[in-house]
């Protein structure tokens, strides 16, 4: 899939029509018309112009059409009124209600749903090897039920989307003419293929990961809500330089940094892919990977825009998520970001007890960021493990690595080595019982 125009830059401004549609019995975490404002905005990052909306409360949903006959009519009224050329739904269709719908609405007018439009973005943010390939294989995934033809047929009128930076996406909006002759059997066979690369980029990873962890440093991750200011808090917290942008999923691959707390210890951190209400399930299952960075944490920074009217529902949509990737119970801080905007609104309603601490504070003016390092210092401390040792004179590394994260409570110098008594990070014993292993140069010691 290489060798594609840059879809960002070069595709023609579209215009897109939402329909937002809800089941009376069902209770949403956030209303209909605010789930279409982001919407709204998932279209603009993917490069969509909105020029209308329609919203539905239903008895339930269609099974053919997924909004009532009576209101895909209404719908296709106000399309053409608008002079829109894509129909945007904020829920994700099935196939069946794709196709009914592609043929309801007729070969002029695309159908695409949320999880289309996330995929899309996502294609064009992934800038490494495996955010690439999981995007184009939650895209396949996506893409393999729904393969109608429709679908050729706007391939050859669009030529497609598709990834920047090297990004292999597979073009939700049609796929490009090399997909025309792809058949479904082709694409199973794609996918095996991805999940193979992804296998051998992930083991490589997993070895990474693994000399982080020998080690003995904490990782700290950052998880949060699309756009509420995990990128702006990681640079002003460790002076990196990563990407942030007013746009949703600006960030899309993991980026780890080395911070020095203030009483002195060392800890790397992470920030993650941003979270999003009615994610598509294909994307969670590929992204589960990228996310063990989160899994194998010592400390969760959930950052929330505390500003944003939707905060609450925007922190229980995240902690969700990630109860649905199975996160083990690590300690969470409750980062209240953007306080430099609530303009006298109050702090959002939050559950104090899942926190071990909840500090509110602004990235963008430093307030509160002290009290942030000083909190994952304390929550660092606190899960230090008591040790009492002998180092063989010939250890020096590991008793300098004890002084580095660790708390060395009394040291004493004999004949026989360095006896010690510490606290000492959870992940820097499995380094300690090493002892028989080979003394680590001061080269492993830097951070990657
Ligand atoms: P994704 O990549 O979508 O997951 O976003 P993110 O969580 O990494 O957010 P990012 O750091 O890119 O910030 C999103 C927007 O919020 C940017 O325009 C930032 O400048 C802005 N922002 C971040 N922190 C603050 C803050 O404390 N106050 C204000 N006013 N704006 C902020």
């Amino acid at each position: 899939m290489s060798g594609r125009d840059d879809g960002w830059t070069t595709r023609p401004v579209e215009h897109g029509f939402l329909v937002g549609a809800s089941v009376r019995s069902s209770r949403p975490l956030i209303s209909i018309e605010d789930s279409l404002d982001e919407l709204a905005l998932l279209a603009e990052t993917a490069g969509i112009k909105v020029v209308g909306r329609a919203t539905q409360r239903m008895q339930r949903i269609d099974p053919a059409t997924y909004i009532g006959a009576g209101k895909v009519e209404e719908v296709r009224d106000l399309v053409a009124q608008c002079g829109a050329e894509v129909v945007i739904f904020d829920d994700e269709l099935s196939p069946r209600h794709q196709r009914e719908l592609e043929k309801a609405f007729g070969e002029d007018i695309k159908i695409l749903d949320r999880s289309a439009l996330i995929l899309d973005i996502f294609a064009q943010h992934a800038h490494t090897r495996e955010g690439a390939l999981q995007v184009e294989l939650a895209q396949y995934e996506y893409l393999l039920p729904r393969l109608t033809r429709q679908w050729t047929h706007l391939a050859r009128q669009t030529g497609g989307g598709g990834g920047r930076g090297g990004s292999a996406g597979v073009g939700l909006r049609g796929p490009g003419e090399t997909q025309l002759e792809v058949d479904r059997r082709e694409i199973g066979r794609r996918i095996s293929k991805l999940k193979q690369e992804l296998e051998a980029v992930r083991a490589h990873r997993g070895r990474q990961r693994a000399q982080r962890s020998r080690m003995g440093l904490p990782v700290v991750a950052l998880v949060g809500y699309t756009n509420a200011g995990k990128s702006t808090l990681l640079n002003v917290l460790t002076g990196a330089n990563v990407y942030a942008a007013d746009q949703l999923f600006a960030t899309l691959d993991p980026t780890t940094r080395l911070l020095t707390l203030p009483g002195g210890k060392s800890a790397l951190f992470s920030d993650t892919v941003g979270f999003i209400q009615k994610l598509p399930t294909t994307l969670i299952a590929a992204f589960r990977a990228t996310l063990e960075e989160v899994l194998e944490a010592d400390i969760l920074i959930h950052v929330v825009d505390a500003s944003h009217p939707n905060a609450s529902a925007q922190i229980e949509t995240v902690e969700d998520t990630l109860a649905e990737i199975d996160m083990p119970r690590i300690p969470r801080i409750l980062a209240l970001n953007k306080i430099d905007r609530l303009g006298g609104k109050p702090l959002p309603e939050i559950a104090p007890k899942r926190y071990a601490a909840v500090v509110p504070l602004s990235a963008l003016t430093g307030e509160g960021i002290e009290t942030l390092k000083a909190e994952v210092e304390r929550i660092l401390a606190e899960a230090m493990v008591e040790i009492k040792l002998t180092l063989p004179h010939q250890r020096g590394d590991l008793l300098s690595l004890i002084h580095k994260y660790g708390v060395v409570d009394a040291e004493k110098h004999t004949e026989d080595g360095v006896t010690i008594r510490a606290h000492v990070p959870p992940r820097l014993i499995a380094r300690l019982s090493g002892l028989d292993d080979e003394p680590q140069t001061s080269e492993e010691h830097k951070s990657s």
